[in-house]
């Protein structure tokens, strides 16, 4: 395969051509947003006859890249995707500290075989729609979101609750907003959990597709958990994806947040795909 040199037109129809159709998109939102090599990182095409048949960003994440990898259905087993990944590790800036994203099993054989360690996956799991109205439990009450009030409620509960993940505890209050404005969130969208009126708990959920929504964030404060309060707050999110159009609803979640994947699986979904960090 030689190097290509492509526009983002060129890029983006590839990737937009090998997502259609399949469950995951062949990037993550967060690498297709830095298919061109914007802000810092690094992107390169390969292919045959000037056709692009694969894709690789590799991002600075924290103090390390992150490295992903598309490939056209001709490189979907372990051999092309180990062609790709070489070609990928070779534009790694020499000495620095990378992990590497895969979702596809092909990919994930590649990796394996390569020798690499898987560090941390995280599952996607789903459920059709509708599901039982909450029960919620006595002393508590859910209500929709209070913009601006329930704001910094929300954040601290969210610090609180992944106080063992940091990447998910980190939300600010300008984040919240900022992403609660990207996503229309409406306060129906974010359902919080109150006990004497403070908030003890939030699911924030939002339309994926017009026939699919998800649980974006659904945090308890700890000193509350074992209540139902999870159980409840699941359900009344899953009321409101359906009561928007919704069929069917999805989350993502750490594979080894036992509790929620339980809570979950108990709930009516079931895993469908895995995406799984390696590092060398
Ligand atoms: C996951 C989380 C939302 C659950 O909230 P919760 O209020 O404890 O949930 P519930 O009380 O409704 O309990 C849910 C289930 O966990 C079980 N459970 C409760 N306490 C438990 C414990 N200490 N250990 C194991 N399981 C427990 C319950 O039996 C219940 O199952 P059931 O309803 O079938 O009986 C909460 O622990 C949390 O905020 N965790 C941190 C954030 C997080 O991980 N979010 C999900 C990431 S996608």
């Amino acid at each position: 395969m030689e190097r290509l040199d492509l526009d983002e037109k060129e890029i983006a129809e590839f990737l937009d051509g090998l997502s259609a159709g399949r469950e995951l998109p062949a990037l993550s939102g967060h690498k297709a947003r830095l298919a061109t090599g914007r802000n810092g990182a690094i992107a390169a095409s390969w292919g045959r006859d000037g056709r692009i048949e694969a894709h690789a960003v590799i991002a600075p994440h924290g103090d390390r890249y992150a490295l992903e990898t598309a490939v056209a259905p001709r490189l979907e087993h372990a051999e092309g995707e180990r062609q790709v990944l070489d070609l990928t590790l070779g534009l790694v800036p020499r000495d620095a500290p990378f992990t590497v994203w895969a979702w596809r099993p092909s990919q994930q054989a590649a990796l394996e075989d390569m020798g690499f360690v898987p560090l941390r996956a995280v599952v996607r799991m789903r459920r059709s729609l509708p599901a039982a109205p909450p029960r919620v439990p006595d002393g508590v009450e859910l209500r929709p979101w209070r913009r601006g009030v329930d704001d910094e409620a929300i954040v601290a509960i969210n610090r609180a609750a992944f106080a063992d993940h940091p990447e998910q505890g980190a939300m600010t209050v300008d984040e919240l907003v900022a992403v609660a404005r990207v996503t229309g969130t409406e306060p129906d969208d974010l359902v919080v959990a109150t006990i004497d009126g403070a908030p003890v708990g939030f699911c924030w959920t939002r339309p994926v597709t017009p026939q699919e929504g998800e649980i974006h964030v659904i945090a308890v404060e700890p000193s509350v958990t074992g209540r139902g309060l999870g159980r409840a707050l699941v359900l009344a999110g899953l009321e409101q994806i359906h009561g928007r159009g919704g069929r069917r609803a999805r989350l993502w979640t750490d594979a080894d947040n036992g509790r929620a994947v339980e809570l979950y699986r108990r709930l009516g979904f079931a895993q469908d795909a895995v995406n799984v960090e390696y590092g060398p």
